[in-house]
């Protein structure tokens, strides 16, 4: 487990629950995290801003309680500001918002980091990557979804690769690059190449009947990877 991801800088495993079973979801969450995931992603959905109604603060303060990994919520939602400190309140220590959702990120970005998280800025595949940048400078993280949001279980969009490449030249080394949707063991790697240092996998780990295998298979995906600390490289100038 990971107290901090932002602390170290190594390729982390990143299991959402939305493809965990909630009936048992305090068993789910020590069994990922006993086979060694690195933190949890939380999926708000709104019902609007995507076509789907996952949970919110309720449950992820039912998550806090049952875990003390690491929780990063990642908020589909019309109106990130309305929910980030209900969030934060409950628990969640990154809140990642849609650029798609919001007129002025800049002040959004502001407002969250004031509630004492990190913050971090998602696009969605049919976002040109320059959307983001005006934000670069003030985020903690970006991600970059790999899958039209809303459900678990899509297929990764190639065309996330290049996207990724983008938008790793123009970070720094204290900032992190996120993946989500259709992570698996076909996939993870060509991520990796591309500069992403978290993994989100849902249906990869909790579709999986042994758990601990397919995060084994998985890091062992990583470590065969070229992935590396992006530390020492320069930063591009725009
Ligand atoms: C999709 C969510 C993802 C989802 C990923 O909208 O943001 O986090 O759980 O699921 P998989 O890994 O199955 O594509
Ligand atoms: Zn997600």
């Amino acid at each position: 487990m990971i107290a901090d991801p932002f602390k170290v800088h190594t390729p982390m495993i990143v299991p959402s629950i939305l493809s965990a079973n909630f009936a048992f979801l305090e068993r789910e969450l020590n069994e990922v995290m006993g086979a060694g995931a690195d933190f949890i992603h939380l999926d708000v959905m709104d019902g609007n801003f995507v076509p789907n109604i996952s949970f919110g603060p309720v449950v992820i303060t039912a998550v806090r309680a049952s875990t003390p990994a690491y929780l990063d919520a990642h908020l589909m939602v019309a109106d990130p500001v309305k929910y980030a400190e209900p969030c934060v309140r409950a628990g969640a220590q990154s809140i990642t918002f849609h650029i798609e959702a919001v007129k002025d990120p800049v002040s959004t970005i502001r407002l969250i980091k004031k509630l004492g998280c990190h913050v971090g800025v998602s696009l969605n595949p049919a976002t040109p990557a320059s959307a983001i940048y005006p934000a670069l400078d003030e985020v903690d993280l970006v991600l970059v979804m790999s899958v039209v949001p809303g459900f678990g279980g899509q297929k990764f969009i190639p065309g996330s690769l290049a996207r990724i490449e983008e938008i790793r030249k123009r970070l720094r080394h204290d900032q992190r690059l996120e993946v989500d949707g259709g992570i698996d063991e076909t996939t993870i790697a060509d991520a990796a190449n591309a500069g992403v240092d978290w993994f989100v996998c849902g249906s990869s780990i909790f579709g999986q009947l042994d758990r601990g295998q397919a995060i084994s298979d998985l890091r062992a995906c990583l470590t065969a990877s070229r992935w590396k600390s992006r530390a020492q490289e320069p930063v591009v100038e725009e």
